[in-house]
């Protein structure tokens, strides 16, 4: 019960932090217009590049594109590493959007993207690291518990 409930204050505590993170349009440090140009220049160009390279029939292939796709979001979390900025911020957002405009727009509707995990304001596979993270941090917290109960 107590593990169920320390899971749950976790995963609220962390979806709060997300939510924070997002609202807040910037930090001392951190140039929101300078940090749009940076990935629109560094990031973006490398994944036109890459998608270029990749015949456009494949474009709507999640396991095609995937690692062109975590190499732009990877792009965009360095740069705005660099920068201070928060990751994710609502320039990478609009960025990705953007993104999905130009590549995987029509995608869905073709029904060839059953494997795409849902095309979210942010990227999928965040979401997921940042969760294993809280269950980690959650299992930690619960063992210890146990551990001073049993002293
Ligand atoms: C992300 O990019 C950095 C620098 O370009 C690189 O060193 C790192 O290995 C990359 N990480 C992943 C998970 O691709």
């Amino acid at each position: 019960m107590e593990f169920v409930s320390s899971v749950a204050l976790l995963l609220r505590a962390g979806l709060l932090l997300l939510l924070v993170a997002h609202v807040r349009p910037s930090v001392s440090g951190c140039d929101g217009q300078l940090y749009e140009a940076r990935i629109n220049n560094l990031c973006s160009k490398k994944f036109h590049l890459d998608m270029g390279r990749l015949d456009s029939d494949l474009w709507c292939s999640w396991p095609e594109t995937i690692e062109i796709y975590e190499e732009l979001t990877n792009c965009t979390y360095q740069v705005a590493l660099k920068m201070a900025c928060f990751w994710p911020n609502r320039v990478v957002d609009s960025f990705f959007m953007q993104i999905h405009r130009s590549y995987f727009h029509h995608c869905a509707l073709t029904g060839r993207l059953l494997h795409e995990p849902p095309i979210g304001i942010l990227v999928p596979f965040i979401g997921v690291s940042v969760l294993i993270t809280l269950l980690m941090t959650a299992v930690v917290v619960w063992r210890s518990k146990r551990t001073q109960g049993m002293l």
